[in-house]
């Protein structure tokens, strides 16, 4: 386990390994195609370790992105539009987007570290794809209502610092256009839950919280539903999976 800022991200459940991970992630790639050469898994399994590797856990879904888990998912493909993939990591959302047929012009991911995305370029072996779509800066530049749809994918659950994430949250309303929707998934703690153990990620909030905090922003018609996450309780774990949408209204 790392012992930096980010220590409680940096560690694998119990019993897997990242080398174990990177390769079934690996595995998972090659079912979409990709080919790699001889002896390419020694070499990205010398390349990343827990030291360079900031959300180890993201490896263990690369391949199965959670945007198509999403309980809105398939209403907002039909519809369209322009999409910001806000806190994009590897890219593993925007890929699944490309591969479901979503037009590639209208897919911008932006992140404020590429750490996770070099890791998906050498995994899809894709960078000439990917990278023209994506911008990597230390705080997101905010076009005005420049998207129809934002999608946050684990990203809230990362945000320990109260401005950051009230940044993040006034950035994803104010880049939306009138009547757009902003939607994603974090850990959060379930309302029957005491309080947050000593595991888990920066931030946890309630549902309620969640609420809130969305609706001081400015969003409107809220919905947050619990997705079945059997492992965490299996894991011992009291924390669970919201997946939220909200809109900015008209
Ligand atoms: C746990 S990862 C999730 C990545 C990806 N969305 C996924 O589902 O695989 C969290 C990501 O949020 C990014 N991040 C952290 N703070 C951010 C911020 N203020 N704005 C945008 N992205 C941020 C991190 O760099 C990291 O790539």
């Amino acid at each position: 386990m790392i012992t930096d800022g980010n220590m409680r991200m940096r560690m694998m459940p119990d019993g897997k390994t990242l080398a174990e991970e990177l390769h079934r992630a690996m595995k998972r790639i090659e079912g979409f195609g990709v080919r790699y050469p001889l002896g390419y898994y020694d070499t990205i399994t010398q390349r990343y370790t827990l030291e360079n590797v900031p959300y180890p856990y993201i490896v263990m879904q690369i391949g199965e992105a959670r945007i198509r888990k999403h309980f809105l998912y398939s209403e907002l493909f039909g519809k369209g539009g322009d999409l910001l993939d806000y806190g994009c990591g590897t890219g593993d959302a925007i890929r699944q987007l490309i591969r479901d047929g979503y037009p590639v012009s209208r897919i911008t991911g932006f992140d404020v570290s590429d750490a996770s995305l070099r890791i998906g370029y050498d995994l899809y072996l894709d960078r000439d794809e990917i990278e023209p779509l994506v911008s990597v800066a230390p705080s997101f530049p905010c076009p005005h209502e420049r998207f129809d749809r934002v999608y946050s994918g684990s990203v809230i659950h990362v945000l320990g610092d109260e401005r950051d994430f009230l940044e993040y949250l006034e950035k994803a309303h104010r880049t939306l256009r009138k009547g757009g929707v902003f939607f994603g998934s974090t850990l959060g703690l379930d309302d029957a839950a005491p309080g947050r153990g000593r595991d888990g990620p920066p931030r946890l909030m309630r549902k309620r919280e969640l609420v809130e905090s969305f609706e001081k922003t400015g969003f409107s018609e809220i919905q947050i539903l619990q997705e079945e996450r059997p492992e965490l309780e299996l894991r011992g774990l009291n924390f669970c999976l919201y997946q939220f949408c909200a809109k900015k209204g008209k």
